[in-house]
């Protein structure tokens, strides 16, 4: 059944990519280019547009993208609870916890990073926040016990719905004392703190309640430790399976806790929980494969621990390793990238590690300029500006500068990707059929070549997969076409910071 399909966006980011043909690779025209800029601005008020389309929930009257309606209205109502509200993780409607949580610290990172830069969009940068943390207050509403899902994702995936129509089951899955799951709930207290840091000067109050919150389920993620796969096993796996270990998520955790409080708090935590993932990792080993996803979060602590100039250890040894992984003239790269000049990291949804990994980059790179620092991998010594430059790169890229002048950003620029793997954008609207369609009635609309009737404007699909810049624009391959939650969020920090210093 063509309407059966399985899902890429849940990344398989544990498949390194080979490390052939790099002792080749040079500066790519796309890289060097004097092409005239993006227009990042758009691009950002765009980013931030896509999370209207993937709402779940009662929408408000301030709703944008029109075509989307109310929908989950009885997520909870199994387990007695209000859990409605979040967001679509992808092309799909269940409502997975652990990517949305990721996709909220991400969010929140990038407002914590770029407010100042991002003028008028701001308040619907806290907006598309604020609408994973509402969410996440639900969840997390009963003391050692957080609600992890909505949607059973057999019936979901086997159908092809709108969002408006679902008659799937809306099963709710919860971790608990008996049943914990560290890396889901590590990573809703690292949303929740961090967005209490993006929202203290805005709203105060909001932010304590956040930040109270991040604590009591911080507690939960580390006094009970298990992994949520065990724990609910079938219903989370293989779908958002935490497959490298939940230290990194209670390092996570702990470290935003921290920031968000100016607290000492967990420090503790985070050198415990540091020493056994380079223990187990080998993190210091060249070669090593650097990654920052709703999977891993090695790069992230790195890089945030860094700014947060913990002493206790030499944390700007393996931050420097992260960026010498990285930089195409490094002699100790280990990442290859295409001709065109983009990363390439995974076979599917590669997009989500290169919006990611550009993220970490921009906001390393800017921390080294205010601190007078610089890179040094093996012999060869790198400015803050040549990471800068990397992640504009990947942002370019991203926006047209690449061999197919194709913008992999829905509704940016004159030629961008018309059939991309999701079901509320490829089915007519219920303005335009407001009867009900049911389960399988979508189906036509997944095979048919002819481009999605409805513009998800802002997402930024799964991209390039195969090294050598093509695409496709195939609703079928959602390994190139399926936009996520978690590709857009940390565009929003780029987009934001190259607006402002393009
Ligand atoms: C705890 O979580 C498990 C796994 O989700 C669930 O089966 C069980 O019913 C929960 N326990 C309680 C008391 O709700
Ligand atoms: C942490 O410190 C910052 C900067 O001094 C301040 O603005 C913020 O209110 C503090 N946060 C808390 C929770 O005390
Ligand atoms: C830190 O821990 C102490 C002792 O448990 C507690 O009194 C204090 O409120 C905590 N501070 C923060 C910011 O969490
Ligand atoms: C920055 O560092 C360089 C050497 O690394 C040094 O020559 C220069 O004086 C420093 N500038 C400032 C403003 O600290
Ligand atoms: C991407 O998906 C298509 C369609 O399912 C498949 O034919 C192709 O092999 C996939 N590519 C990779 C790199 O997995």
């Amino acid at each position: 059944m063509a309407a059966t399909t399985v899902r890429f966006c849940l990344a398989l980011l544990i498949l390194v990519a080979s490390m052939a043909s790099m002792a080749a690779w040079k500066m790519p025209s796309a890289v060097a280019g004097r092409r005239r800029s993006p227009k990042y601005a758009d691009a950002l008020r765009k980013c931030l547009l896509f999370y209207e389309g993937q709402r779940s929930g009662r929408l408000p009257s301030t709703q944008r993208l029109t075509w989307r309606k109310d929908s989950g209205l009885k997520d909870g109502q199994d387990a007695g609870v209000d859990l409605v509200g979040g967001y679509y993780d992808a092309g799909d409607n269940v409502k997975f916890g652990f990517p949305l949580a990721f996709t909220g610290t991400v969010l929140a990172w990038s407002i914590v990073e770029f407010s100042a830069d991002m003028g008028p969009e701001l308040p619907h940068a806290h907006e598309a926040l604020r609408w994973v943390t509402d969410y996440l207050l639900k969840a997390t509403d009963q003391p050692n016990r957080v609600f992890v899902q909505s949607g059973d994702p057999y019936s979901d995936h086997s159908c092809w719905q709108r969002p408006e129509d679902m008659d799937t089951p809306r099963s709710s899955f919860q971790v608990n004392d008996t049943h914990p799951g560290s890396e889901v709930a590590g990573e809703t207290a690292a949303a929740l703190a961090a967005a209490s840091i993006a929202f203290r000067s805005s709203d105060p109050a909001y932010a304590d309640t956040l930040l109270s919150r991040a604590k009591t389920v911080y507690d939960f993620a580390n006094k009970y430790q298990g992994s949520y796969a065990v724990s609910i096993g079938q219903w989370v796996c293989p779908f958002y399976c935490d497959y490298g270990g939940y230290e990194d998520e209670l390092v996570w955790g702990a470290a935003w806790l921290d920031r968000a409080a100016n607290s000492s708090n967990y420090t503790k935590h985070i050198s415990h929980g540091m020493q056994q993932i380079r223990r187990q990792k080998k993190l210091r080993v060249n070669g090593y494969d650097w990654q920052f996803s709703w999977e891993n979060k090695d790069a992230g602590n790195y890089i945030l621990l860094l700014l947060m100039q913990k002493t206790d250890d030499d944390y700007s040894t393996y931050a420097q390793n992260f960026a010498c992984s990285l930089l195409p003239q490094s002699p100790t790269r280990n990442t290859e990238y295409t001709p065109g000049g983009l990363m390439y990291k995974a076979p599917a949804a590669n997009m989500q590690a290169v919006t990611a990994l550009s993220f970490l980059l921009l906001v390393y790179g800017r921390h080294l300029n205010n601190v007078n620092g610089s890179v040094t991998c093996g012999d060869s010594k790198f400015p803050p500006s040549a990471l800068i430059d990397l992640a504009r790169s990947q942002v370019d890229y991203i926006l047209g500068h690449n061999p197919l002048r194709m913008s992999y950003m829905v509704g940016y620029g004159k030629k961008f990707p018309q059939r991309i793997h999701h079901r509320a954008a490829s089915v007519p609207s219920v303005d335009q059929h407001p009867q009900h369609l049911w389960c399988k009635d979508g189906t036509p609309y997944y095979v048919t070549d002819a481009p999605n009737p409805n513009v998800l404007v802002g997402a930024i699909v799964g991209g390039p997969n195969d090294r050598s810049d093509n695409f496709l624009d195939s609703r079928p391959w959602s390994n190139q076409s399926e936009p996520c939650t978690y590709i857009n969020a940390p565009f929003v920090g780029l987009s934001a910071y190259f607006s402002k210093h393009g």
